[in-house]
């Protein structure tokens, strides 16, 4: 389970989120809406450890605010969380020139298959297994070959960089995972396989996920069991996937 409590987080003085507490079990899909700028990827970058996001325990000082599966997090690096299973996919995925996607991807599958291989995800596969198996994960998401050559993120459109965000949860496969707004710019087909492929992943691996988004439409493929509204860096509300269409409908001030 990933498990949040009391969490506060500020950047310099100011308080962006205020107390949240939030859980995520293996295999379930928690959907986080709420209005622009209350604090939806705040979230996503304080669980990921983000340095810029001050972390702390509204209520109880000095203690926990974020585990996995029993164990603290709040208090290793983001590479440390990476490697107890969590995966962040960026709202604003960045460009690395002169690293191909391909090494990339080698390197976080060295780097992470240890981890990895601590739950039954991943065999150690040599390079050449490597690639196939890359080739036919981006084949999966109707992304070109190409791209895998190319690098990271450079000059790639909005949709393939959300679908090379999607490539790196399939090839890292974490025990739980937060999508930042991937659905935003995708063109129905790429939303489509995108969601099933998530959703398939949380199935049959047990992941988590946590998704943030503004729209019912992801919800469709990628089935929420719960959502939660954030405003003003709160919780104000929580249901199941019949809040999201309602919110679709009604915006958020028509929704008590
Ligand atoms: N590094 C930062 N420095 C200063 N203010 C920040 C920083 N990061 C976030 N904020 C502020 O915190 C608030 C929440 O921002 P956040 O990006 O978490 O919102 P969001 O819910 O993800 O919005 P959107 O739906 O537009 O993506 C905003 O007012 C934002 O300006
Ligand atoms: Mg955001």
């Amino acid at each position: 389970m990933l498990k949040i409590k009391n969490l506060l987080v500020k950047v310099g003085e100011k308080v962006i989120l205020n107390g949240i507490d939030l859980t995520v079990k293996s295999g379930e899909v928690v959907a986080v809406m709420g209005p622009n700028g209350s604090g939806k990827s705040t979230l996503a970058y304080a669980i990921a450890g983000h340095p810029k996001y001050q972390t702390s325990n509204k209520k109880e000082k000095n203690n926990w605010i974020i585990k996995i599966d029993g164990e603290r997090i709040d208090d290793i690096s983001p590479d440390l969380r990476a490697k107890e299973g969590l995966f962040l996919a960026n709202q604003y995925p960045v460009a690395i020139f002169g690293l191909t996607v391909n090494s990339f991807l080698w390197q976080m599958y060295k780097k992470n298959r240890i981890a990895a291989s601590k739950t039954p995800r991943n065999d150690a596969m040599s390079l050449v297994e490597f690639r196939k198996y890359v080739e036919e994960l981006t084949n999966s998401l109707n992304l070109n070959l190409d791209l895998l050559k190319r690098s990271l993120n450079d000059g790639f459109s909005g949709g393939e960089k959300k679908k090379l965000e999607i490539l790196q949860l399939l090839v890292f496969c974490p025990k739980y995972v937060i999508l930042d707004e991937i659905d935003s710019g995708l063109d129905v087909d790429a939303l489509k396989v995108i969601a099933q492929t998530v959703a398939k992943v949380a199935k049959e691996k047990k992941m988590g996920v946590l998704v943030i988004t503004h729209y019912n439409r992801i919800l469709k493929y990628l089935k929420a069991d719960r959502v939660i509204v954030l405003e003003k860096g709160k919780i104000v509300k929580s249901g199941t996937g019949k809040l999201a269409e309602e919110i679709e409908v009604s915006g958020y001030k028509n929704n008590d």
